[in-house]
């Protein structure tokens, strides 16, 4: 696990960007695992800034949400389908059949979260995966207790969670209760992941995955046992981390060639 401390978000988007890059150039049927949230947001900024200064093409590339809400009804502005075509896709060239999320409004939910596992692996599995973090340690909307093993399912929302994302909704009534998200595993197949975490309210969620035990009461913890894990933190996010000042020094120091 690398933990890399920047200044702020800009850099923290430009960083991640330049990971992304690098690979689609190397890979143009590069398969991306795109989160929602404020967390990724400098990211797709920057890739959007970047295609639309010509170069970057992902017209062959794949795209999978990590997860869903369940209940919303199509089209609504806050279901992650919709989030991820304003906040990356439409901004980009990458083909709309080519944008994938699991389908919260599926009436048989198991079979839709089968489907999906299958079109990730259909596909060559995800190459590099963008995460942020709960405040209470979950990735994807894999709540704390989540097996760490975990494939695509239904999960139901800690109250906690649903209060932090009330700020999308007119109220916390509207945020339901049930989503659909890729598991614990299926974000562990991921050939790279890329987690971000910005402010202070992240700092506790931080500590206790990158320097805690691996254990399902922090679901991101299970990342120490990643072999390309990469966690982007601004200042305020990495003010609870023990060894703070070793992972500014690795950084500092780290071989050019070596690259995110
Ligand atoms: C979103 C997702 C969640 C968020 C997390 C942090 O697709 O899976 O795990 O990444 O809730 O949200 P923000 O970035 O809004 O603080």
């Amino acid at each position: 696990m690398e933990v890399v401390i920047l200044p702020g978000t800009k850099q923290i988007g430009a960083l991640a960007a330049d990971a992304i890059e690098a690979l689609v150039r190397r890979k143009p049927n590069a398969v991306l695992g795109l989160a929602t949230g404020s967390s990724p947001l400098p990211i797709y900024d920057e890739l959007a800034s970047r295609y639309e200064a010509g170069g970057l093409d992902f017209s062959q590339a794949h795209g999978f949400a990590l997860d869903e809400y369940v209940g919303l009804e199509a089209g609504h502005p806050e279901s992650y389908r919709e989030v991820i075509r304003r906040e990356f896709t439409n901004r980009v060239n990458i083909k709309p059949e080519n944008v994938h999320g699991p389908d919260g409004a599926a009436e048989d939910l198991e079979a839709a979260c089968q489907d999906y596992e299958d079109a990730i692996k259909a596909v060559g599995g995800v190459d590099l995966q963008i995460l942020g973090v709960g405040t209470d340690g979950h990735i994807g909307f894999n709540e704390p207790g989540s097996s760490l093993a975990s494939r695509t399912r239904i999960k139901t929302l800690i109250e906690q969670t649903r209060k932090d994302n009330a700020r999308f909704f007119d109220s916390i009534d509207d945020v339901p209760h049930h989503v659909v998200t890729q598991g614990l595993g299926t974000i562990m197949d991921a050939k790279h992941v890329v987690l971000v975490a910005t402010g202070a309210q992240k700092a506790q969620a931080v500590r206790d995955f990158v320097e805690g035990p691996v254990a399902a009461i922090c679901a991101a913890s299970i990342l120490q046992m990643h072999p390309h894990a990469t966690i982007l933190v601004d200042e305020a996010a990495a003010s609870s981390l023990k060894l703070a000042d070793y992972y500014r020094h690795t950084y500092d120091n780290k071989p050019e060639w070596q690259g995110l």
